[in-house]
């Protein structure tokens, strides 16, 4: 070969200063990789050299093997610190990118709340639960003898046309009251006593005007044993009374009419807002009309299978939306179905005790 010392050391040289500027520019990992197989790979430029010593005259081998590996082993030493360079740069720019600025204010999630109708129906179960009372379900869609002719109201009745009704048939409709859950709860339980129960749910009439919605909420009360009184009725729609609107509240019982009482009676609670006295809620008479009751009539009794010889009864229904009206101070009921969130949001959240936010 006519490769003599000063040809490779002049290689070499070449080389080491060639890789020294070649691994400073190396801004990527390929980069890099690329440079270091250039000169130290099998085929690298360094390498070849080395290799090629062999070939050079025995006197100049010691000197330029010792200025080659000198190169390798500096070259070795730059792509090393060169990498770890890389190294640094990307975490860098890992945490420049993934970085956090807790400064930022947060995301506040909105919970939602709880509509008053559910909590008013929620609190005249808590009551009534409490007084032993079990909560019963009947179904919506309702035949028209449970709605109607089992709670003595035949076809051709005037109490009919107080509720108009949405018909599927002439003998299916939507059931117009939570009454007839009283005949289903005790033609399925007779001859069990007592008969102790509350059925809210949801009650459909063909009306819709400012104060009337077409669909509205209802609770049914029942209780048939031996030896029920008006005095028991009483007793128990105190409780209720005072439960709900407060201590001070009392009853008044009105005489009036249902088909499935005997005697019946409208319920009035002293005025929620001014205790009696008389104020614009109560049209200054001092008392709020919530709820129809009495004494279950024996026809109805009967239908239900059990014998009004023995046994009796009184039946209580009130409006839900009424409840939650009084309650909570809610002036219109299309309040109760308008969705709007700045009237919502002021009850109770959702997930919360308590009864009010
Ligand atoms: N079902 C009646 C209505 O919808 C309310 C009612 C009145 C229910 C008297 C009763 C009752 O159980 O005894 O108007």
């Amino acid at each position: 070969m006519e490769d003599g010392y000063a040809a490779l050391a002049g290689r070499l040289a070449g080389a080491a200063a060639e890789a020294r500027r070649v691994v400073e520019e190396a801004h990527t990992r390929e980069e890099l990789e690329a440079a270091r197989v250039r000169f130290l790979g099998r085929q690298g430029e360094i390498t070849l050299v080395l290799r090629s010593l062999g070939k050079v005259p025995a006197e100049a081998r010691p000197e330029l093997g010792r200025l080659a590996n000198e190169a390798r082993a500096e070259v070795e030493r730059l792509v090393e610190e060169r990498s770890r360079a890389l190294d640094e740069a990307e975490l860098e720019r890992r945490l420049e990118a993934e970085a956090v600025d807790i400064t930022l204010p947060g995301t506040v999630p909105l919970p939602g709340t709880y509509h008053p109708l559910t909590l008013a129906w929620a609190e005249v179960e808590r009551i009534f639960t409490a007084m032993g009372f079990e909560v019963a379900e009947g179904p919506e869609v309702e035949t028209d003898w449970y709605n109607f002719q089992a709670l003595n109201i035949p076809r051709d009745h005037p109490a009919r046309d107080m509720q108009a009704s949405f018909y599927f048939t002439p003998d299916v409709l939507l059931r117009t009251q939570t009454s007839p859950v009283q005949v289903r709860y005790m033609r399925s339980h007779t001859p069990r006593l007592p008969v102790k129960i509350i059925a809210p749910g949801r009650v459909f009439r063909r009306d819709d005007d400012a104060t009337h919605s077409p669909v509205f909420h209802q609770v049914e009360g029942l209780l048939v044993d031996e030896g029920v009184t008006m005095g028991d009725l009483k007793g128990v729609l105190d409780v209720f009374a005072r439960e709900m609107y407060g201590k001070l509240a009392r009853t008044r019982f009105r005489p009036s009419y249902f088909p499935f009482t005997e005697p019946s009676a409208e319920v009035d609670v002293s005025c929620t807002l001014c205790g009696g006295a008389g104020c614009r809620v109560c049209g200054g008479s001092g008392w709020l009309e919530i709820l129809g009751a009495g004494m279950v009539h024996p026809d109805v009794l009967r239908n239900g299978g059990y014998d009004p010889e023995v046994v009796s009864g009184f039946a209580f229904g009130m409006g839900i939306e009424r409840v939650a009206m009084l309650r909570y101070g809610i002036d219109d009921i299309r309040l109760l179905y308008g969705g709007d969130v700045r009237f919502l949001r002021q009850f109770r959240p959702a997930g919360e005790g308590g009864d009010q936010a």
